[in-house]
């Protein structure tokens, strides 16, 4: 069937040929419109990335001017306004009165490769020549790319791809989500099992350890239990390990905390960041490295051999430096904070009255639903709220630690009360009709 022959052709390679998918004309808020006038609560912003709304003229101001004045200058040679201005606001936000400095990079794939590449190139400047593993847990998604989705621990999207992945890429027993918690001695059974994991291949053979803060699509809102992230930064310094922290979905506002880290109380040596950064209106991805990090790589040769031809784009910088000043001065984490607990309640009340959903669980405007323990149920979830105008976000990750299948929940940031009421309505619907 060539595209002249269908009913609406197209040469689009879309992910699924077998779907005809709707036509998105124009957004505005928290809402998608499509070219036969449906409306559609984006209710998981895309995927979690569209949190400062839809259809913003401020936003498209900002691309416009800086477009107009350059929009592209290669970082091997050049920095832009745009860029120093977006790694200035970082830091101011990030840093308190500590700097924290900015790689740019497109994506949030391509955040996580370049973490990858930098805690290896730290640990050479260290002269620990034989740390080249990383560490990550079970289940988790940390990126598409090959070397993302090596250090993702997805069984089922790394399965077909499994001769192409590295061997440097360990990955850690799933944290429990009834673990008995820190002990007195400050450790627990999941720690142990992190430790077992660095033993059985040598602790001196890592880099680093990376993990969600508050997980993803791998694991809907899962967030480990208090003092597990804090002891293993512990673990990880006392074994010369780096601690990445993937923030590429949390980061800037959408837990309710600045960093999901923050709902741990504790700073990472280097983060990722990507989709909420820029709020979609750019691509935009970021490695984030702390001061401290810093003054090593310039203690070495300052260079570091990486770099993607679109990072830094100062179109996307000066997007990403206005979604960071719109976060800030529309105070958009204090009301991921109020809005998601509202959500989270009425989440509550919905699994009350629909046993489907066996668990809530999540921080500020990322939450998920852990649904009954049915083949094809999140999908069908996700459909039916679909047919109501609603977007959810489909979980991918397996069925680990006693997880079913999930759905992640995520307005844009700019939601209001009235707009959390409209999504719970639509839910409860779409539940009272799954097929
Ligand atoms: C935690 C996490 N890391 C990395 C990525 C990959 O980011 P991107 O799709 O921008 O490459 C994602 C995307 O969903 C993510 O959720």
């Amino acid at each position: 069937m060539t595209p002249e022959s269908q009913d609406r052709p197209s040469w689009v390679l879309h992910r699924d040929l077998h779907r005809r998918y709707p036509v998105i004309t124009h957004g505005s808020g928290i809402n998608l419109y499509d070219d036969a006038g449906k409306c559609y609560l984006d209710g998981s912003s895309g995927a979690l990335v569209a949190n400062l709304g839809h259809g913003r003229h401020d936003m498209a101001a900002a691309m416009a001017e800086q477009a107009g004045q350059v929009a592209y200058a290669h970082t091997l040679t050049f920095t832009t306004p745009a860029l120093e201005e977006l790694a200035r606001e970082v830091s101011t936000l990030v840093g308190d009165s500590v700097p924290w400095y900015t790689y740019p990079t497109s994506g949030g794939s391509e955040a996580v490769e370049t973490a990858v590449k930098l805690v290896r190139h730290i640990a050479l400047l260290r002269g620990a020549t034989g740390r080249h593993r990383i560490l990550s847990f079970r289940p988790s998604y940390h990126g598409n790319s090959l070397g993302a989705l090596a250090v993702s621990g997805d069984p089922v999207r790394q399965a077909p791809y499994r001769p192409l992945l590295g061997p440097a890429f360990v990955h850690a027993p799933p944290i429990s989500e009834n673990c008995s918690g820190i002990g007195a001695d400050g450790s627990c059974p999941c720690l142990i099992a992190v430790e077992d994991t660095l033993r059985e291949y040598g602790a001196d053979t890592f880099a680093a350890v990376i993990l969600e803060p508050v997980s993803g699509s791998a694991r809907s809102g899962f967030t480990p239990h208090e003092g597990f992230v804090a002891s293993l930064t512990r673990l990880a310094h006392r074994n010369g390990l780096l601690v990445v922290a993937d923030e590429v979905m949390t980061g800037f506002g959408r837990t309710g905390k600045l960093l999901a880290m923050d709902h741990h109380g504790v700073r990472p040596d280097l983060f990722t960041a990507a989709k909420g950064l820029s709020g979609g209106y750019a691509p935009m991805g970021a490695v984030i490295v702390s001061g401290a990090l810093y003054q090593e790589l310039l203690g070495g040769p300052g260079s570091f051999l990486n770099g993607f031809t679109y990072s830094g784009n100062p179109v996307s910088a000066r997007v990403a430096a206005k979604a960071l000043q719109i976060v800030r001065d529309e105070n958009l984490v204090a009301r991921s904070a109020d809005m998601g607990s509202r959500l989270h309640q009425g989440l509550l009340e919905l699994a009350a009255r629909h046993p489907v959903i066996r668990r809530v669980r999540g921080r500020g405007l990322m939450q998920g639903i852990v649904l009954e323990q049915i083949s094809g149920i999140a999908a069908r979830v996700v459909e039916s709220a679909f047919e109501h105008g609603l977007i959810l976000y489909h979980g991918h990750g397996a069925a680990e630690g006693g997880d079913g299948e999930h759905v992640l929940i995520g307005p844009p940031l700019i939601i209001d009360v009235d707009g959390i009421h409209r999504l719970l309505d639509l839910l409860d619907q779409a539940l009272g009709s799954i097929r």
